[in-house]
């Protein structure tokens, strides 16, 4: 009775890990960081996004963490640990604080907070010039393009920040908009 219930069991598990280790579209794509990004992405004629994104609040979500206010607040919300070294802040205010190292590339900086890739997606796998010209391939490489901007913002920009008043997004969105000049299209 035990050995068939331990039969059943395998056969019910196996398949589940097959298929999970057998995906593939799971690439390991890696952070390769926001100065890396603004190799290309920093001209007059690109639209200079490093620059933008530089004098950003976003730029500086991480340091906001590092200051005795944040502490502050972290400690109210019960944590034990300084609002840097918190998990629960760190998802909103940085990104690849929680991934394995072999996926950050030597330009990643955790300092960099709220960054390039912690929108578009993490860009080892889409980064090349000859894959970032077509927008089909960058997709398919990692590059993650949105439906609705909205949707994106409000996964941070929401009543679970411990600071959240609220969110006007066409305000918001005119004030880190980065484009591509149409000029150039
Ligand atoms: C080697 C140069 C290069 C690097 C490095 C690079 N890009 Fe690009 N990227 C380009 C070029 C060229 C385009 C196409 C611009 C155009 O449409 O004229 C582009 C387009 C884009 C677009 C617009 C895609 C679309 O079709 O809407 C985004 C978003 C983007 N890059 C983000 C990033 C991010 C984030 C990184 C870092 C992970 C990065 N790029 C790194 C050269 C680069
Ligand atoms: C990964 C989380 C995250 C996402 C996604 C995000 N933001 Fe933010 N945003 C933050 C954090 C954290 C701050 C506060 C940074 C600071 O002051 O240190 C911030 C600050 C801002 C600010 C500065 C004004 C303010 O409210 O403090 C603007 C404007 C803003 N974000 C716009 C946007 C827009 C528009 C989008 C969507 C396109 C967006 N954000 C997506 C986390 C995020
Ligand atoms: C759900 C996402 C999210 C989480 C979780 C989050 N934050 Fe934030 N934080 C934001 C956003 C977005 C802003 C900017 C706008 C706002 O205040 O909502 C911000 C702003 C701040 C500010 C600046 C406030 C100001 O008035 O300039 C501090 C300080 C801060 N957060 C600390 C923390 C601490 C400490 C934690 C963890 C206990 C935390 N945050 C967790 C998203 C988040
Ligand atoms: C808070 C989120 C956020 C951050 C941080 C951010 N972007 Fe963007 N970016 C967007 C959104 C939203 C768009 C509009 C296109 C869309 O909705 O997919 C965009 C558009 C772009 C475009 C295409 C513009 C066009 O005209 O087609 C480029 C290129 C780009 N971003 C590069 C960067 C680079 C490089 C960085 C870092 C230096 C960066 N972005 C940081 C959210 C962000």
């Amino acid at each position: 009775m035990k050995n068939k219930l331990t039969l059943l069991v395998i056969m019910v598990i196996t398949p589940v890990f097959l298929f999970m280790y057998s995906n593939p579209d799971d690439k390991k794509h890696g952070y390769i960081g926001a100065d890396a990004c603004g190799m290309c992405h920093k001209t007059d004629k690109q639209g200079k996004q490093l620059d933008i994104w530089k004098n950003s609040a976003h730029a500086k979500a991480y340091a906001t963490l590092a200051t005795e206010s944040a502490d502050k607040i972290a400690k109210e919300k019960g944590f034990e640990t300084p609002a840097a070294k918190t998990a629960d802040c760190l998802k909103c205010h940085a990104s690849g604080h929680d991934v394995d190292a072999s996926l950050v590339g030597k330009k990643f900086k955790v300092e960099d907070g709220v960054q390039c890739e912690t929108c578009h997606g993490s860009g080892s796998e889409y980064k090349d010039m000859k894959v970032m010209k077509s927008r089909e391939e960058s997709v398919k490489n990692g590059l993650i393009v949105y439906e609705k901007t909205e949707d994106l913002c409000v996964k941070c920009h929401n009543s679970e920040s411990p600071t959240f008043k609220e969110f006007n997004f066409d305000e918001a969105y005119c004030s880190i908009e980065h484009s591509i000049p149409k000029s150039k299209k």
